[in-house]
């Protein structure tokens, strides 16, 4: 029998836990000067023990779609997690949207302080593009060079932090429909695309492959934000671990705001049924991936 999604992502998680525990010891580099306590210890609060871990589960899925299952591409799903990292750690910081809760523990603002939550984010983004780099990833300089160059794209002023912009003039000016999924597209969307399109890259997909798995990306990305969106108005703080009524709190202008609750969960189930469809090609071997979707748009936490 075929082990379902959460079961597989269960699995995904414990690896790159453990993963990220030895990328994260004191234990000093190749061209490393030194590794300042502080520093490590917050990079470590905010990346260890805690988070669904989706986006190394997308890599690993997609690329196993194609054949691939190895270390390499658990080390591509360590990265992610890096870069994702440290956006939730800049993204909860005073400046931004001031929280004091992230999986169900401080923000690292609050167990160590602002400066230290702004380097440890600023570590972990390189960290990121350190794991990509390394020859231990993939053999082959094209293939990681293909990763680095898309994770950059989907990271940067056009990607989550070009999105992370347009998410904060929402709070002074309500964006219209295609504003806020402009927005949702660049501040979430991107690093879950990329994290179907790595897969690909991986798994030395051909271009139709390719394309079908970056669109299945840009689906469940859309999807896991209205989630995340009704997740903020729907849910508890313990549920989720994080502060809950916030989006409405700062007039935050949402999918959710505008439509409804009821219109979003119709929206959701119609994305899955999109997502199910870019995947009809790759027949059954596409099960935990369309499971996956149905985990992106019906998840409660
Ligand atoms: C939360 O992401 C922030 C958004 C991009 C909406 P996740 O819901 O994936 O957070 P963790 O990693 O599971 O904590
Ligand atoms: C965060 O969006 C997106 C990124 C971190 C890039 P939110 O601000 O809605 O995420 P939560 O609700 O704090 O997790
Ligand atoms: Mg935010
Ligand atoms: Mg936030
Ligand atoms: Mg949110």
């Amino acid at each position: 029998m075929v082990p379902d999604f959460t079961t597989r992502l269960a699995e995904t998680a414990d690896a790159v836990e453990a993963l990220l525990d030895s990328l994260l010891s004191p234990e000093l580099r190749d061209g490393e000067i030194a590794r300042p306590a502080r520093l490590l210890a917050a990079m470590r609060h905010a990346v260890l023990g805690g988070g669904k871990r989706l986006r190394p589960a997308l890599i690993v899925e997609t690329s196993r779609l194609l054949g691939r299952e190895d270390d390499g591409v658990l080390r591509a799903g360590a990265a992610v997690e890096c870069l994702h990292g440290y956006s939730l750690v800049h993204d909860d910081l005073p400046a931004m949207d001031d929280d004091d809760l992230r999986r169900g523990r401080p923000t690292v603002h609050k167990a160590y302080d602002e400066a230290t939550a702004i380097l440890a984010g600023d570590a972990l983004q390189t960290l990121a593009f350190d794991i990509l780099a390394d020859p231990a990833t993939d053999p082959d300089p094209a293939i990681r060079a293909d990763l680095v160059l898309h994770l950059a794209r989907a990271s940067g002023l056009g990607g989550m932090a070009g999105g992370q912009m347009l998410d904060l003039d929402a709070e002074r000016v309500a964006p219209d429909e295609a504003g806020i999924r402009r927005l949702q597209a660049m501040k979430t969307g991107a690093l879950i695309r990329f994290s179907c399109e790595a897969g690909a890259i991986l798994g030395r997909a051909d271009a139709g492959e390719r394309a079908a798995l970056r669109r299945f990306g840009e689906i469940i990305g859309l999807a896991f934000q209205l989630a995340d969106d009704l997740l903020d108005v729907t849910a508890t703080p313990e549920a989720v671990g994080k502060a809950t009524a916030k989006d409405a709190a700062r007039g935050k202008g949402t999918l959710v705001s505008l439509h409804g609750i009821d219109a979003t969960r119709e929206r959701l189930a119609q994305l899955v049924g999109e997502a199910e469809a870019v995947l009809q090609p790759f027949g059954s071997r596409a099960e935990t991936l369309i499971e996956a979707a149905r985990f992106v748009a019906m998840r409660e936490n």
